[in-house]
């Protein structure tokens, strides 16, 4: 079925039938993964009906019946009809407008797919025995794999939940315990009962079971707050849960509302498909994304933690107590959540000077993607939530933060809070759309918000503006400029629907560099500005900070006069980073040539921040993926050791005493660098160090991945083998994730084929985690065209094992196929994909081949002045 008919088709429940309160029990048998459930539900009938209709998948129903006030029970005829999710129960009576208890018994399947309620695999802390628990993943709609429900987020009503468990299991819902007793039918059972929810959406319900520690405190308001660890490893949990409880109260200061449920919760799930899920008063995450180890963790992953526990936190308002009234809306839960996460680790941890990164990583990754003509508005209407998939992405996520960041620069950070508290107070246990945040941001800036975020969100929107920067005249002390704005298209195509924005633009100079000179609202396709005593020769610089969503492309004296502002680090570090990265993007549009990119990269060779080196590190990375592919890439290789050299030589091998967490984020990205431009010395390091660590010497965590990643590229078939006994005795997840990235960067044919194997074949890896390997065993030109062959071969039984709605389908193409260069495998590729009818990687297909076109052309145009280049040097 096309995309179009699945959307005309689709058509959301009515609200002639409303339900306001679930009474559900659910009992789960972990040696048969089998569940067996009763739920009663309150419902309201607004209007005459004889039949009920809700959803339900996967579910089988063994009884319905429906129970009015006056108590008569009525008997209801059960249809199921699969492919729409629905259940529909008939009367053989009308019923008339009023107030209902419809009662179902139900059973259903654990599942191992990470939907709905599935199950959980782990071992006993010894490492000898394998046991299960159950946990669910509700968003965007899979509640009704667990329950029937009214499973649209706009049905909201309070859930009661009980749970019946073996009793040595622990058993967790959103809400705190309120009674646990034995159950009677069976004495080594238990039988659990939680508090009542507030009124919530279906999607945020959840509860697991399974054998768990923890560990637990009280934020400042007095809410208590567990993390939930895999038994033996509690104090795993003590970072997140330092995190959370100064997170939560900066929220419920921040927003100026209460956190509404008297606990809030957290848990590892050893088995889970995303990073984290927000489920009201629970929140489940992979293990990677809550768990710490006070010795054994990298800097890098407590970022990381302290990232996704704060987006976590930030749905509690934004999400759960005001929610969007249809998945069209995720995109701005999901900015905002993306947005704020920022604001709030800026608060508790000031020395990972995140707001820096949120640059180099946030909107400097949508605005890739976003320039292909396959990209999508940030509001895409959504039908069937089955395309939500689709949308959970860099354009909602980076693309979406980047705007509310955009527009909270725009309007201030006092009005902004204001309009936010407000617009959360007036939708508090209800649901909204994005206009009406823009409404009450309006209101409190009394600034036109509507008006400039629709050209941002709206679904004409796809992509963002380059601005041009041409310099008129010059006269005394003034300086002229004409700006005008384009889509810009990665490939350097003309915009055929010639779209156009409003654009807050700031421009300063270095007369003034740590402040505006001007401010202007670009609504026209060219405007002039004029700058009033700016010396002739002083460099002038568009979008201070990097806030706006734009390009900027000046003029080669303009470009030239910036050098002097990076080289001496005038410039603050966000703008330092968005230069090279605009200069990269222009060179692959065609409207520059690479070699003024490599020339511009020399003036940041005395750089000395982690978050402008990260930046460089990516776009360079592209164009190493693309040099690989040429007789040179050795010269690109001196060219980058040279460019690398300074503060390689500045950071060392080893950690100092106090030492920035930046710095120790930086060195082992240098390392890995060098190392990787064939840096002998380094390679030798590597090599010793890792000797050492098999021998019991443990390699500083911070740059231990870096160190098995050369030894995988640089080692033999018996490295290989060390890296995987090392994978399998690590119990530690993110200790395997560091050894399978490794693997897959061998450049060694055979050894990528063990590599794939090992990944897919076996039980060595879980699900989870298995598109961490591919991705990497795709990152060298060899092990491109392996992973491109495996995915031919293997594509059916993928779709087939991950589920053919599963993310993970997406990432196994847009992760491994966008650094081809050759235009006939853009075909190929487009070709294959084409005949599997894979609804789900369409998109990521078409972005796929569309790179690969653009990284052909670049390659023909540029390639011999390139060439040419590096061997000057
Ligand atoms: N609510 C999302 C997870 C989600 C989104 C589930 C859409 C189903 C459909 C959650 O808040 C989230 O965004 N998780 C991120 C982590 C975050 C730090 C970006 C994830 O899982 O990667
Ligand atoms: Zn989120």
């Amino acid at each position: 079925m096309t995309e179009q008919n699945t959307k005309k088709l689709f058509e959301r429940l009515s609200k002639t039938i409303v339900p306001t309160h679930y009474d559900l029990t659910i009992q789960p048998f972990l040696e048969t993964f089998k569940f067996d459930g009763n739920v009663t539900i309150d419902i309201q009938v607004n209007e005459s009906t004889d039949a009920v209709i809700l959803y339900a998948a996967e579910l089988k129903i063994h009884q319905a019946t429906l129970a009015s006030k006056s108590k008569d029970e009525l008997k209801g005829k059960v249809e199921l009809d699969e492919e729409n999710e629905r259940l529909k129960v008939t009367f053989d009576k009308q019923l008339e407008k009023g107030d209902y208890q419809l009662s179902l018994k139900f059973s259903g399947e654990i599942t191992d797919k990470m939907v709905g309620f599935y199950r959980n695999k782990y071992t006993t802390p010894d490492g000898k025995e394998i046991r299960y628990g159950a946990s669910t993943q509700f968003e965007p709609s899979d509640c009704r794999r667990a329950f029937p429900c009214w499973d649209e987020p706009n049905f909201k009503a309070t859930f009661d939940v009980t749970l019946i468990a073996p009793k040595h299991l622990r058993a967790i819902s959103n809400m705190p315990i309120i009674s646990e007793q034995e159950f009677a039918e069976n004495k080594d059972w238990k039988l659990t009962k939680f508090d009542r929810t507030p009124v919530m959406s279906t999607y945020l319900v959840a509860y697991v079971v399974g054998e768990y520690d923890y560990v637990e405190t009280k934020d400042s308001n007095g809410v208590s707050m567990r993390v939930y660890t895999p038994v033996g490893k509690k104090e795993h949990g003590k970072f997140a849960l330092d995190i959370a409880s100064k997170v939560l109260p900066f929220y419920a200061e921040y927003f100026n509302i209460k956190y509404p449920i008297a606990k809030a919760d957290q848990i590892a799930i050893p088995d889970f498909a995303m990073g984290a899920m927000e489920n009201w008063g629970l929140v489940t995450y992979r293990d990677t994304a809550l768990l710490i180890d006070p010795k054994l963790s990298s800097i890098n992953s407590r970022q990381y933690v302290a990232i996704v526990v704060a987006h976590e936190l930030a749905h509690q308002w934004f999400g759960n107590l005001v929610t969007m009234d249809w998945w069209t809306d995720l995109w701005l839960n999901e900015g905002f959540a993306s947005w704020i996460e920022y604001l709030a680790v800026d608060k508790c941890y000031p020395e990972f000077d995140i707001w820096t990164q949120f640059v180099a990583d946030t909107f400097a990754s949508f605005l890739i993607p976003d320039a292909l003509k396959s990209s999508h508005p940030i509001e895409v209407p959504i039908g069937h939530p089955a395309e939500i998939s689709e949308i959970f992405d860099h354009i909602s996520y980076s693309k979406g933060s980047s705007v509310i960041r955009m527009l909270h620069d725009y309007i201030g950070d006092d009005a902004f809070r204001k309009g936010l508290h407000n617009y959360l107070k007036e939708y508090s246990y209800k649901n909204t759309t994005t206009v009406n945040l823009w409404s009450h941001l309006a209101k409190a800036s009394n600034k036109p918000v509507d008006e400039v975020m629709s050209s941002w969100t709206l679904q004409m929107a796809s992509g963002y503006p380059l601005i041009t920067v041409h310099e008129e005249q010059h006269s005394n002390k003034s300086r002229v400029l004409k700006l005008s704005q384009q889509r810009f298209i990665a490939d350097g195509s003309a915009d055929d629907e010639n779209l156009q924005w409003k654009i807050p633009i700031t421009i300063f100079t270095k007369s003034n560099p740590k402040a505006v000179t001007k401010q202007i609202l670009m609504d026209k396709p060219e405007v002039t500005v004029t700058l009033d005593n700016v010396s002739e020769d002083d460099w002038v610089k568009l979008n201070y900070n990097s806030i706006g969503l734009y390009r900027v492309k000046y003029e080669s004296k303009a470009l030239a006069r910036l050098q002097e502002p990076i080289a001496n680090k005038t410039l603050s570090p966000q703008d330092r980073l968005i230069i090279q990265n605009d200069v990269a993007a222009l060179c692959n549009a065609g409207h520059q040539s690479f070699v003024d990119y490599l020339e511009l990269l020399l003036s940041y060779k005395e750089e000395d921040n982690f978050t402008v080196w990260k930046a460089i590190a990516s776009t360079i990375g592209d164009l190493s993926s693309l040099l690989e592919y040429t007789d040179y890439f050795d010269q690109f290789k001196a060219y980058r050791l040279k460019l690398f050299s300074s503060i390689q030589q500045k950071l060392g091998w080893d950690a100092k005493e106090n030492e920035n967490p930046l710095i120790a984020m930086l060195r082992p990205m240098v390392l890995s660098l060098m190392g990787r431009s064939d840096d002998q010395a380094i390679i030798d390091e590597a090599t010793k160090r890792f000797k050492k660590h098999l021998a019991g010497e443990l390699i500083d965590p911070n740059i231990r991945g870096t160190v098995y990643g050369l030894v995988s590229r640089y080692g033999n078939d018996t490295t290989q083998e060390e890296l995987r006994k090392l994978y399998d005795a690590a119990d530690m997840t993110e200790e395997k994730v560091r050894l399978l990235r490794a693997m897959g960067q061998t450049i060694d044919g055979n050894a990528i084929e063990k590599v794939i194997k090992f990944v897919f074949d076996g039980d060595h890896v879980r699900m989870q985690d298995s598109y961490i390997g591919l991705v990497s065993c795709a990152s060298s030109r060899t092990g491109r065209d392996i992973v491109w062959k495996y995915l031919q071969k293997n594509w059916k039984a993928l779709v087939e094992r991950f589920g053919e709605m599963s993310n993970f389908l997406v990432t196994f193409v847009d992760g491994t196929l966008s650094d081809f260069v050759d235009e006939k495998l853009a075909d190929d590729i487009q070709a294959f994909f084409d005949a599997t009818n894979t609804a789900i990687v369409t998109r990521a297909v078409k972005q796929v081949a569309e790179t690969i076109r653009m990284r052909a052309d670049v390659m023909k145009r540029d390639s011999k002045a390139i060439a040419e280049y590096l061997t000057q040097q």
